[in-house]
């Protein structure tokens, strides 16, 4: 069993951070499907601090979604104190990004900046940890580019300051994701340190998660793209991990579930939007297999019972 500071997850595969996805549903119906933590999008400390309500409502927190991952971003130490302070009520482990590559987020001098400036991560890293009895992690890439990586330097910095675990995306600032994922890089952190590294990028099947595990040693896999509309991939990711067997593949039955799951959970948020609904109904659709009339119907619909409702069509015929 896979554990980050005092929590026992469930499972070795985790859902990944990702902005304009992981809304409440979605966590939830991963965390059903077998995800051992969901994660909330990245929540930049000085626009929480800006607009507490507006920013949570964005997250739609609730106090009975566990075990949850809180991701934070920022630079000054201030900021992340009083964020930490925030949205401590709500996690199960609190997640310093320092991998995010867009631009805005690297004018602030957080996320991947700290890739070149391992030396500045006493800004954001110690006052999360001083003011939160949960598990600290922080997720990280590689380094800035292909002639700066310093995974080793980063990772051992890390574990210095006491964090639970560590999220190793395994690629650089500049390669974004123009190339494929350096696992071997996740293995080198993995040799580094003698706390809990989980391994990112490029886990699109079942099978890579095994390969990722055997190949680097990490403690844990974290799915981010192959997720979307997906969540059944964590089933038969766990499945696997554990049996060694790899269950059928889904049949459209299994996905349209899925997506009623993932319908249930979402009409239960306290904030509901028509056209993100819609947008999570596209990507379900997607894993369909004959899906251009279903995803016709998506685009035209113009209520929640309509989307679900070409979903039940699909497994009439
Ligand atoms: C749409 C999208 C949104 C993302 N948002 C975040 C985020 O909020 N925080 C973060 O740390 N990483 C974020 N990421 C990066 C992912 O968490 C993950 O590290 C990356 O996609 C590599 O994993 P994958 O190959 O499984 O997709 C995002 C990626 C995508 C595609």
């Amino acid at each position: 069993m896979l554990r980050i500071g005092k929590l026992h997850l469930k499972s070795q595969v985790l859902l990944a951070p990702l902005e304009g996805v992981n809304c409440k549903g979605f966590r939830q119906v991963c965390a059903e499907y077998g995800a051992g933590l969901t994660s909330t999008p990245m929540i930049l400390a000085n626009k929480l601090l800006e607009d507490k309500a507006r920013q949570l409502g964005i997250i739609n927190f609730s106090r009975n979604e566990h075990p949850l991952m809180v991701q934070l971003a920022g630079n000054e130490s201030e900021l992340m104190k009083q964020a930490t302070l925030m949205v401590d009520e709500y996690a199960d482990v609190i997640d310093v990004n320092l991998g995010c590559c867009e631009h805005d987020v690297l004018g602030l001098k957080a996320g991947a900046f700290f890739t070149k400036h391992p030396e500045q991560l006493k800004k954001v890293i110690p006052p999360v940890m001083s003011n939160t009895n949960k598990p600290v992690t922080a997720k990280i890439r590689i380094g800035w580019d292909e002639k700066s990586v310093k995974t080793v330097e980063i990772c051992k910095a890390l574990e210095d300051f006491g964090v639970s675990a560590i999220t190793v995306h395994a690629r650089t600032r500049s390669q974004s994701y123009s190339v494929k994922a350096n696992w071997n890089e996740i293995k080198r952190a993995k040799a580094s340190v003698n706390i809990p590294i989980i391994g990112n990028g490029d886990v699109s099947l079942p099978g890579n998660a095994k390969a990722m595990l055997e190949r680097t040693g990490c403690d844990a896999v974290m799915i981010g793209r192959a997720a979307k509309g997906n969540p059944i991939i964590f089933k038969r990711t766990a499945y696997l991990l554990e049996t060694g067997k790899n269950l059928p593949e889904p049949t459209d039955l299994d996905q349209v579930n899925c997506f009623i799951r993932f319908a249930d959970f979402y009409n239960q948020q306290e904030k509901k939007s028509l056209s993100e609904f819609k947008q999570q109904a596209l990507w379900f659709a997607s894993f369909i297999r004959k899906n251009n009339r279903l995803k016709d119907s998506i685009r035209s619909a113009s209520g929640f019972d309509q989307v679900t409702r070409a979903f039940q069509g699909e497994i009439r015929f």
